[in-house]
């Protein structure tokens, strides 16, 4: 979410006469986009403002001003303690402010110093951004090839679940669903960009609900068949979902709707009752279990990646051996895992019980090395099929171009850079831990 978000920004801001650069150097406006999921993230923004403030202190000695802002969550939830500790910071602007930032600027511009806009706003920050721009090759965030493949697009921010170990309710605030017709458009404009597969973003994805055309509510099983019936888009994704909000409907579009994608990230956190209990996931081992049952049926096919999370406070070695079990029992072609980081604020910050680092350290490397494995012989299963590839940017190599199996792996395929932004049938003839590689099939 924050390299779309970086991208709206960067956008808000190309009005008003700013221009993206790659160089740092070159930079009048530096904007660190922070993330504050867990400690070490929120971390790397004081040793990241360290270099910027020499950054800063090198320009000044050329007689070039830089100022410089803090966007993203770690300003949200730390919002004036930023500047306190690092008093290069000209502005700390939170997720939901982002359309204020020209104004904002503007205040700087005219003298005002360490501005602080943390406030939830009444208004409504995706009707005052502007429209996508997009520009090829524009932002570095985004494919980074001569045309724009695949793009993010938010549909959804906030969330109302509140697990105990999670900021998310408080950095981003609550639930809140965009129009349909907002993401309509603003995909539209993506499509037009050459943008032939688009992952939909929320913190909740799956619990969306906007408002339709028809000024019915929508679903997120009913905004994809909605965006695969109006608009020419190729591919649909979304991210990140919970298990409780894994509807009938929406596992039927991974049947029914060839656009939606075979894959699905589906977090589950912990393999134990008990922990699943003391995190407030609100579902059971058996629930994430009986949901991945009905996906599996409904399409077979189905890559599932994952969110795991270990240590929690209180965990034992037993049930840490639960969630090795529920790894072994599901198979993951992708995942995520994190060892747990006390957040300041979040309910289980405060538990008695905290599991002592090392320990940690143990199960992650353990778990991850189940992980690896499952990842690398998912990959090798591909070995000898022909998958469709979704071509996205110029390989390493030359004369390689880098694309998208259905199931999200990176294939490598030697192939001219007209394919760039196109679909083709590719035979996978091998396969490493991260990716696979390929020739074109022949028609
Ligand atoms: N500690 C470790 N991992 C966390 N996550 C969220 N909060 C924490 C935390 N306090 C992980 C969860 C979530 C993913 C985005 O980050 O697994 O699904
Ligand atoms: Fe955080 Fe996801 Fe739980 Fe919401 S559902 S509180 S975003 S882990």
């Amino acid at each position: 979410m924050n390299v779309y978000d970086s991208e709206r920004m960067s956008e808000a801001l190309n009005g008003e006469g700013y221009r993206e650069t790659t160089n740092i150097d070159d930079a009048d406006l530096v904007i660190l986009n922070t993330c504050h999921i867990r400690e070490k993230a929120a971390e790397k923004v004081y040793s990241d403002l360290g270099r910027i403030r020499q950054v800063k202190a090198d320009r000044k000695r050329v007689g070039k001003e830089t100022l410089v802002t803090v966007a993203g969550c770690v300003a949200q939830a730390e919002g004036a303690e930023i500047v306190r500790r690092a008093p290069v910071v000209d502005l700390v602007v939170g997720p939901q402010s982002y359309h204020r930032l020209p104004k904002l600027l503007g205040e700087i511009a005219n003298g005002a110093r360490n501005l602080v806009e943390t406030e939830f706003p009444e208004e409504e920050k995706f009707t005052h951004l502007p429209e996508r721009t997009l520009q090829e090759g524009a932002s570095s965030t985004v494919a980074s090839g001569p045309k724009l493949a695949t793009a993010f697009l938010t549909i959804q921010e906030g969330c109302d679940k509140f697990c105990s170990f999670c900021v998310v309710p408080y950095t981003r605030g609550g639930e809140y669903s965009r129009a349909v017709k907002d993401i309509e458009t603003e995909l539209k404009r993506l499509i037009d960009r050459g943008v032939r597969e688009v992952t939909l973003l929320g913190q909740n994805v799956n619990a969306y609900h906007g408002t339709g055309p028809d000024g019915e509510t929508y679903s997120l099983a009913d905004l994809l068949g909605h965006l695969a019936n109006v608009t020419d888009i190729e591919r649909l994704r979304y991210m990140t979902s919970h298990t409780n909000d894994m509807n009938d409907d929406l596992i039927t579009m991974h049947r029914d709707e060839p656009k939606v994608m075979p894959y699905l990230h589906l977090p589950f956190q912990s393999g134990a009752d008990r922990i699943l209990a003391a995190m407030n996931r609100k579902h059971t081992r058996q629930d994430y279990l009986t949901c991945i049952e009905k996906l599996r049926v409904a399409c077979p096919g189905l890559a599932l990646s994952t969110d795991i999370i270990v240590g929690f406070p209180g965990e034992s070695d037993d049930e840490f051996e639960q969630t090795i079990s529920l790894v072994e029992e599901v198979v993951f072609a992708q995942s995520y895992s994190f060892k747990y980081s006390a957040r300041p604020g979040t309910p289980a910050a405060g538990l008695p019980d905290q599991v002592p680092e090392e320990v940690k350290s143990k199960r992650l490397t353990r778990l991850q090395e189940l992980l690896f494995a499952q990842q690398r012989s998912f990959n090798e299963s591909c070995i000898g099929k022909t998958l469709p590839v979704l071509f996205e940017r110029n390989g390493r190599k030359a004369g390689q171009l880098v694309g998208r199996s259905p199931y999200l792996q990176l294939v490598n395929v030697d192939a001219s850079p007209e394919l760039l932004g196109s679909i083709h049938n590719v035979e996978i003839g091998d396969a490493g831990g991260n990716s696979l590689n390929g020739v074109i099939a022949s028609p």
